[in-house]
């Protein structure tokens, strides 16, 4: 089977999402709705969409749409026809009717719901026709979920199933699961019982909705949006529907119905208009009190809204043990929330699934969970969690596990694909060493670091790390969301904070010379980003020797944006970057004034393709769109690498105080224009500096330690000043830049 045209019909949130991604698989595709109208308003929201659903924008008209009506002809031509409208039975159903008499013989019909048993959807369907019908469930975003789920029925071609799953992994980069016909399949069933348990448990232990979401968060390996924000982001009237379908398909003793009963003030909130982020409002909401927007969080007793505190655990990183061991409401309430889902998803297997890893992956892949319930109880540890746990009569799986106390039951990783993923690695390296914010480990003859803290930001143990491992090949590579956010702000600003300007120059000068080392290290060193690669993490990606990127990037150098310059070697890789084109070779001010651009606003780039012109990324990077592919593909630059040698030092040749003279003037119409301020002139002008090349001319060749000089010196005089510490204290505080 060769997927080569595609047609989706429903071109609502789901629709548009696969439209798009098989846009970015240049897999040509044609979006049908009930009119025209509504398809192309859908083909301008795909436009629109942030963060964005296409990875290349000017693709967009690479999307066709149509009607139903009139257009219905392509669907004679498609391989695969996606139907994602609205979760009805009956619109379902005459779709199929129409879809089956026009489609080519042999074609994949799927549908994207999500809670529509495969037998109801089938029933009206021949024989002959089941067997190209499946369910294929998309995640939403479809760009960014990683999670596709596929559910068979009885009469499916295997080898078509296979084809599609092989189709759906390497071009759309999907982590495929073959479910069974159950509720809710696998992702959602755990993760909307895991919500609601969430949700029920903050009730009954009289938790504030802040405190709650603190829990239900990163100490646990969830994302921040926590329970309650995550309500209101999927819209709290969506979810009492998905809650309903649930009730009505499960079984009377199932144990989601005690936790999916309505809650009287959900059905308040739905009533009012305070259906979520969409709405007016729900469990959180702003409120603009004085002309000043204020972020504000319901109390589930009163139900009444006051500005939201903000709730300090004092736990940086996912560590359940101590968690739960912690003898404070939030640690009751975490015991309380992990061992309920984790007996019951225990309680599933192997109903909805005989691999209860596959529903650790949904749990990752589809919620973006760091791990699943099982692997929740391997780290709470087999022994530990017995010694806790109450009743668990009935759950086979745990009661197995009981007998047994098998601390190594998990087993391998990611069964449900062949790739040779870093998790599974991961389980067979030898953790030759680590520290606070890296580990390091050795597989055969290579090592792999991968950055622990919080969204990867990097200090002086990320550089020793990456120091240490490059005795042998290396690979930087991580499973969490970021590759790195940057240098770590709050680690720099304690320093600053003492006035202790001495360690934080002995930093950065540690991160250059450990960029070099890894640039100049006589084995090669690749980097394998997916997600933010910013800043620090950017000059880690740049100054290694291959870069293997995920197509979810987003990538830039952003610290103008808090006030500083970039300072590991940032100016220096886009000066070469920029320095090796042909317009530079005509005119010297070319790449100084290009970078000045690119690194002055703090350009980002959302994906390869918009990277590459602004040369964060190059030609011939690796770029994937399967992220479980990215050890492999960096294994294979090892193996094709065999004879590597370290590059020679890279040289410049720099205008420097004619092309300053050009730059300054830029930075003053733009001051007087007000399009930069006091301090934002302040920072340009010394990125200019930088970017000159300092006190040079251009027939002298510059060493790359002197622009590491340069950048440093730099960065030393901007941290000093006060502006540069109160934008880094408010974009901690915040997480916005400060822009005056
Ligand atoms: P939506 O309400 O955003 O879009 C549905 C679209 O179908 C609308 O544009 C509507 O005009 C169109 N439509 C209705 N009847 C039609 C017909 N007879 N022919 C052609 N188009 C028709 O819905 P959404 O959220 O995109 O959901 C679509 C499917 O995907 C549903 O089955 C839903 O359960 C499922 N799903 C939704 C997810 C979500 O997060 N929204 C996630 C995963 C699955």
């Amino acid at each position: 089977m060769n997927i080569k045209k595609v047609v989706v019909i429903g071109s609502g949130t789901m629709g548009s999402g696969i439209a798009a991604h098989l846009c970015n698989a240049n897999v040509p595709v044609t979006l049908l709705d009930l009119s025209t109208d509504i398809s192309k308003k859908a083909r301008d929201r795909i436009f629109k969409s942030k963060p964005p659903l296409l990875l290349d924008k000017s693709k967009i008209e690479n999307i066709k749409v149509g009607n139903i009506k009139d257009d219905f002809d392509c669907v004679k031509h498609a391989d695969w026809v996606v139907e994602a409208v609205v979760e009805r039975i009956d619109v379902k159903h005459s779709i199929y009717e129409k879809i089956f008499q026009n489609r080519k013989i042999g074609a994949i019909v799927s549908s994207n719901t999500s809670s529509i048993p495969i037998k109801i959807l089938a029933q009206n369907l021949t024989e002959e026709q089941k067997k190209d019908f499946c369910i294929t469930h998309f995640f939403n975003p479809v760009r960014y979920m990683g999670l596709l789920e596929i559910v068979k029925n009885e009469n499916n071609d295997l080898n078509k199933i296979n084809s599609l799953k092989k189709f759906c992994e390497t071009e759309l980069g999907k982590g495929v699961i073959i479910c069974n016909d159950t509720p809710g399949f696998l992702g959602n069933r755990i993760g909307v019982f895991a919500m609601q348990v969430a949700m029920t448990e903050a009730f009954k232990m009289k938790l504030s909705i802040e405190e709650a979401d603190a829990i239900f968060g990163r100490p646990m390996g969830i994302p921040k949006t926590g329970v309650f924000g995550l309500y209101d982001l999927i819209g709290i009237d969506l979810m009492a529907d998905v809650l309903k379908s649930f009730i009505k398909e499960l079984d009377e003793n199932d144990l989601f119905k005690v936790v999916a009963k309505e809650i009287p003030l959900v059905k308040k909130l739905i009533e009012t208009g305070y259906t979520g982020r969409k709405g007016k409002g729900g469990f959180y909401r702003i409120n603009k009190i004085n002309d000043i927007k204020v972020m504000e969080a319901i109390d589930l007793k009163t139900e009444k809204y006051s500005p939201s505190k903000k709730i300090n655990i004092q736990s940086e990183k996912v560590d359940l043990k101590s968690l739960i061991s912690r003898n404070d409401k939030f640690g009751e309430y975490a015991w309380s929330v992990i061992s309920k889902i984790i007996k019951y998803a225990s309680s599933l297997v192997p109903t909805i699934t005989k691999d209860f890893n596959d529903i650790d992956e949904a749990m990752r892949l589809g919620f973006n969970w760091t791990k699943g319930p099982f692997e929740m109880l391997e780290e709470i540890g087999v022994e530990n969690f017995f010694d806790k746990i109450d009743n668990f009569e009935g759950n086979i799986f745990l009661e197995n596990l009981s007998r047994t106390k098998d601390q190594n039951f998990y087993g391998s990783r990611q069964k449900y694909t062949d790739i040779e993923t870093l998790g599974k690695v991961k389980k067979r390296a030898i953790n030759v060493d680590g520290n606070n914010s890296a580990q390091i480990y050795r597989f055969q003859d290579y090592n792999i670091v991968e950055f622990t803290t919080k969204a990867n930001a990097l200090d002086y143990d990320s550089m020793d790390a990456l120091k240490r491992a490059t005795n042998k090949p290396l690979i930087i590579i991580n499973e969490s969301t970021q590759f790195s956010a940057g240098v770590n702000l709050t680690y720099t600003m304690n320093f600053a904070d003492k006035n202790d300007f001495k360690s934080i120059e002995k930093f950065i000068k540690y991160f250059q010379v450990t960029c070099k080392h890894l640039k100049y290290s006589k084995h090669p060193v690749i980097s394998a980003p997916s997600g933010l690669t910013l800043g620090g993490g950017f000059e880690v990606m740049v100054q290694s020797n291959f870069v293997a990127s995920h197509t979810n990037i987003v990538v830039g150098l952003v610290e103008t944006i808090v006030g500083l310059i970039p300072a590991g070697g940032g100016c220096k890789e886009m000066l070469a970057r920029w320095l090796d084109t042909d317009e530079a070779k005509k005119d010297p001010n070319y790449a100084p004034l290009k970078v000045l651009d690119i690194i002055g606003y703090g350009r980002t780039a959302t994906s390869p393709i918009e990277a590459e012109p602004l040369k964060y990324l190059k030609p011939e990077d690796k770029k994937i769109m399967n992220r479980n592919s990215l050890l492999e593909v960096s294994r294979k630059i090892l193996n094709d690498n065999q004879d590597f040698k370290a590059p020679s030092e890279t040289k410049f040749n720099l205008p420097g105080k004619s092309v300053l003279v050009e730059m300054n003037k830029i930075l003053e119409k733009l001051y007087n224009e007000k399009v930069i301020h006091d301090h934002g002139l302040k920072v340009a002008q010394e990125l200019a500096y930088v970017l000159s090349g300092g006190d040079t001319s251009i027939d002298k060749s510059l060493s790359e330690d002197h622009l590491f000089t340069l950048e440093l010196e730099a960065f030393m005089r901007l941290i000093e000043t006060k502006q540069t510490q109160d934008r880094i204290k408010h974009t901690l505080a915040t997480g916005k830049p400060l822009l005056n």
